[in-house]
């Protein structure tokens, strides 16, 4: 009995998580960048950064133009194909939006 009393709100838990989750705000979409890419997209390693606002920093068009590419397998990558693929065109442009603002 004891098990099922631990297993009943495991399992609830479980399937809270398998419910599709709405689109995620802004901020946590682009928090995923941050981990290799630096807070705020200023890298300090040689991750390129994307918010650099070093004089010869990518532009807005320029940034959306590379994820859109990575997306679609037009331009080539070691892992940023495969991020770019989980969002859509609109949610990559404001994650650069969110980043450049
Ligand atoms: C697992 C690490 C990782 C994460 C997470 C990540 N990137 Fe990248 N990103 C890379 C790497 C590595 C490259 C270089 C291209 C390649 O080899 O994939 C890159 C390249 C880029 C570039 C091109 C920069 C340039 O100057 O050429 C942009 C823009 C970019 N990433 C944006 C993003 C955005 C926006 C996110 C979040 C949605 C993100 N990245 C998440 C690793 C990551």
């Amino acid at each position: 009995m004891k098990r099922y009393l631990v297993a009943v709100p495991v399992c609830l838990g479980l399937a809270f998580l398998a419910v599709p989750a709405k689109a995620a705000p802004i901020n946590v979409m682009a928090d995923a960048c941050s981990g290799c890419h630096g807070t705020d997209g200023q890298s300090l390693g040689a991750m390129p950064g994307f918010n650099t606002g070093a004089p010869d920093a990518k532009s807005n068009a320029e940034l959306k133009k590379l994820l859109r590419d990575y997306r679609s397998g037009a331009r080539e990558a070691t892992v940023m194909d495969r991020i770019a693929k989980g969002y859509s065109e609109a949610q990559l442009d404001a994650i650069v939006d969110y980043y450049k603002k």
